[in-house]
């Protein structure tokens, strides 16, 4: 099996739609008529959830003419949030067919299918015409990419010049082993952490200029406390949340990364980067 067939085997989920159909139900909401917010615990799946997107999003400047490229969209939850919120038109693309399948059912049942189009391909080989987007941004991806320097020189060519390009990304920020499994790899075979200064260095060699950097240790700290007393409650988990994403060992997954985070060894960072010509 290739590297990119690992990852999507990692992130299948061929009964999803019926899990967040079920979700949903539960919640007597109707599928063919919900909102953003409704689908929010599941579709936007890294470290703080529609609030991590919220925060990042405000510096990425979007206005309505912008066409916006999201790299690794999964389910297309923040792709669909930048839409109804700045009026943009994004697509996004990811390895994992289940994700783009149920991703343009859940933009059909939210009214966004004529602004938002998910694909299935890969961020390493995008399938856009140079200079096709005004920004480009990626959540919880480059964890998976080990070809980091081809990631960066993708987004590069595909962006417009003084078009910006948007990471947030869990990285490593100090010394340890990793513990295994974390939501993103059962193995280490398919994580690909590195350092801010390494993701800098990819940036710059494809001709980047750095903007901004901000570390999000303590946010990530909030929030897996806050999804493991959740878990842990008297009533089960919610029905819809991350847990139905990442499998029957979603508590370990969690449960890892939040004691990595306590320890200093990974942190979400966002990184905003300019092409400058
Ligand atoms: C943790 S999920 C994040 C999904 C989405 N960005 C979000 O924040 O909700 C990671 C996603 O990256 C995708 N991915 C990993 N490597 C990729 C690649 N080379 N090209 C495109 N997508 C990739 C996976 O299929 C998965 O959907």
């Amino acid at each position: 099996m290739s590297k990119e067939n690992n990852i999507e085997d990692h992130y299948s989920h061929s009964s999803l739609l019926v899990s967040i159909k079920k979700g949903l139900e539960t919640q007597g909401k109707n599928p063919i008529n919900i909102t953003l917010d409704d689908i929010a615990p599941i579709d936007e799946f890294h470290i703080g959830g529609r609030q991590a997107s919220v925060d990042f999003f405000s510096q990425l400047d979007f206005d309505s003419s912008m066409n916006v490229l999201d790299l690794g969209c999964g389910l297309g939850g923040p792709a669909r949030f930048v839409a109804q919120e700045f009026g943009c038109s994004v697509t996004g693309i990811d390895l994992t067919t289940d994700y783009i399948d149920v991703g343009n059912q859940l933009s059909e049942w939210t009214g966004l299918e004529s602004k938002v189009k998910l694909t299935q391909g890969s961020a390493l080989d995008l399938p856009f015409q140079a200079g096709s987007f005004d920004v480009i941004y990626m959540m919880h991806v480059g964890m998976n990419i080990h070809e980091k320097e081809r990631l960066a020189k993708e987004a590069f060519r595909v962006l417009k010049p003084r078009g910006v390009f948007g990471i947030y990304d869990v990285m490593r920020i100090g010394k340890g082993d990793i513990l295994y499994p974390v939501p993103w790899a059962t193995t280490d075979k398919t994580s690909a952490l590195e350092k801010p200064e390494e993701y800098q260095a990819y940036l710059g060699a494809a001709g980047f200029s750095s903007l901004s950097i901000r570390e999000r240790g303590s946010f990530a700290r909030d929030f897996f406390e806050q999804m493991a007393r959740k878990m842990d409650s008297i009533e089960g988990p919610p029905p819809l949340g991350l847990h139905l994403l990442m499998g029957s060992n979603a508590k370990e997954k969690a449960s890892n990364v939040l004691s990595m985070v306590k320890q200093g060894l990974l942190a979400p960072v966002e990184l905003i980067a300019l092409k400058v010509s």
